[in-house]
């Protein structure tokens, strides 16, 4: 069974830990291709041998984009049988939380979580996607790390970089309504067409393409495509910071009390008395406090 399983080295190509590292800070993708034996272990699975396995042995909907969208910002859950027939006459279809169907693919992801360094917090899943020739996605960003495995068929993807937000929180589809948080730290102006400095890549079967977050992308099938992600959303510092501090700050009863405004309303006294005594705290609190909190694992 261990020359079958998937880790971080299966995904990084001829990458080192710290090379991969590297990339994926300074927000940069690479492909690797011709990784058929190194994935054998994913690539052998019975229900991946073809997008009709998949969605007979699958008990829950699969989404089906709205062709005119090309996003999952417009899709619809159907049953599997039925979005098989729609993938048949033209339509992307998503398979969601693929991890669901073997504690395999936890196990995997957790150890690549682990193997990268993201926090406990990390929401991981993975997901198949089936694109039939000619079809793909609209253009692009997310707030999450990326490996996409190519299964079955030819797929062009573009990449460019971001130049208009580092770390954003949350994806942004080209010619859609920004959403209002990332608008509101996102000083320009996003882009009204897909970057022309670009790079294309052409995944084959064994190709490993990987998409760092914020980084735009759009993507075209040439032949019936299907691939395989592994999709990592690690939590920010913000996310790290704000739910340790609810933790401990749960812990008082002054805190926990129902807000009520007094007279003196934005200058409240009660709670300028609570964010004193917070920021006299402050002073003393360091990783170890707050990583206590979030992480239960030894921090190294
Ligand atoms: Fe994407």
């Amino acid at each position: 069974m261990s020359n079958t399983e998937i880790n971080l080295k299966s995904l990084i190509g001829d990458n080192t830990r710290e090379e991969f590292l590297t990339l994926l800070k300074s927000r940069t993708p690479f492909v690797s291709h011709g990784n058929s034996e190194s994935l054998k272990g994913l690539t052998s699975l019975p229900f991946l041998n073809s997008v009709e396995d998949l969605a007979d042995c699958w008990r829950d909907t699969v989404d089906v984009f709205n062709p005119e969208v090309a996003d999952e910002i417009s899709k619809a859950s159907i049953p599997p049988e039925d979005a098989l027939h729609e993938y048949q006459y033209g339509s992307c279809i998503l398979f969601n939380d693929v991890n669901r169907i073997t504690p395999e693919f936890d196990r995997w992801n957790q150890d690549i979580r682990r193997e990268i360094g993201f926090s406990e917090l990390t929401y991981v899943r993975n997901l198949v996607y089936a694109t039939p020739a000619g079809k793909g996605n609209a253009p692009h960003f997310d707030q999450n790390f990326n490996f996409v495995i190519q299964l079955e068929g030819t797929k062009k993807w573009w990449l460019a970089d971001n130049t208009t937000i580092n770390n954003p929180m949350t994806r942004h589809v080209i010619g859609h309504p920004v959403d209002s948080e990332l608008g509101s730290y996102t000083a320009k102006d996003f882009p009204e067409s897909f970057p022309k400095d670009c790079t294309e890549y052409i995944l084959e079967p064994g190709s490993i393409l990987f998409v760092p977050r914020g980084v735009w992308h759009m993507t075209e099938a040439v032949t019936d495509a299907v691939s395989f992600n592994f999709t990592f959303t690690p939590p920010t510092w913000i996310d790290l910071a704000t739910t340790a501090l609810r933790e401990k700050l749960s812990h008082s009863e002054k805190w926990r009390e129902s807000a009520i405004f007094d007279d003196s309303g934005a200058d409240n006294t009660e709670f300028n008395q609570l964010l004193n005594g917070l920021s006299a705290d402050a002073k003393n609190w360091n990783a170890e406090d707050f990583l206590e909190v979030t992480e239960n694992q030894e921090i190294q």
